[in-house]
């Protein structure tokens, strides 16, 4: 694991942003998984800014995103097809139909989980997958529990993940209650993994997911098992480690 301390929030996501333009170039068909929050919003602008001055081309990249609320439609502006939408994907030369998003708006979920790991299986894995961390370590949407879950699954999000989220909500009761959601296991599958983290909000779980016992409890300590993960984080979300 490399573990990286940035100056701030702006050196934090144009260091991620490196190392995703970075594979973008060394293989301009690659898929890339990605990830919505707060966090990583910089860093997508950052590789925006890298499209409008001709430095990368997009046209070649496929991508998969973590998770989605069970429920929400592709146009809800809390929905994190929304999201991509908006922070990246209308603003760069993405192939919209080479871009995936578990399908939320799909009520049947089993079906909808099914599909999305075939269809990351059929693109032959994920190159570099991005990852914000949770406030209880969650990656993805996966929450902590007694186990890892293995593939893309349907999951009861915790009370901590729902307030955590309702700020970006009307009122706390429109969080969706479930989210679909890559899990452990596919995750863990991506040849390389990039988790960017930022804030004194986060110091705690960074210190405890990256410097910890290895827990399905605290879900990112997983990733200390990975073979290729670079952590970037900005010096106050790296004080306790
Ligand atoms: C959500 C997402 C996660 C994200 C986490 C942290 O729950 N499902 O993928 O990492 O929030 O978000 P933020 O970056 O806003 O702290």
């Amino acid at each position: 694991m490399e573990f990286v301390v940035a100056k701030d929030y702006a050196d934090m996501s144009r260091q991620a942003a490196d190392l995703i333009a970075a594979c973008i170039k060394e293989n301009p068909n690659c898929k890339l998984g990605l990830a919505t929050g707060s966090t990583p919003e910089g860093l997508y602008d950052e590789l925006v800014v890298d499209f409008e001055t001709g430095e990368l081309d997009f046209s070649g990249v496929t991508s998969f995103n973590l998770d989605e609320y069970r429920g929400l439609d592709h146009d809800h502006e809390q929905s994190y097809h929304y999201f991509m939408r908006k922070h990246l994907f209308d603003a760069v030369n993405i192939d919209p139909a080479n871009t995936h998003v578990p399908d939320g708006s799909n009520p049947d979920a089993a079906t909808a989980c099914r599909a999305y790991e075939e269809a990351i299986r059929a693109a032959g894995g994920i190159d570099i997958q991005l990852l914000g961390i949770g406030h209880n370590g969650h990656i993805g949407f996966n929450e902590p529990a007694a186990d890892f879950p293995k593939y893309t699954n349907c999951v009861d999000l915790t009370e901590s993940t729902i307030n955590a989220n309702s700020r970006l909500f009307d009122s706390v009761e429109e969080v969706p209650l479930q989210a679909y959601t890559m899990g452990i296991g596919t995750i863990m599958k991506a040849r390389k993994i990039l988790v960017v983290a930022n804030g004194s909000g986060k110091a705690a779980i960074v210190r405890d997911a990256f410097f910890g016992p290895v827990t399905p409890f605290v879900p990112a300590s997983i990733l200390q098992f990975h073979p290729d993960v670079t952590v970037i984080v900005d010096e106050q979300a790296a004080a306790l480690s």
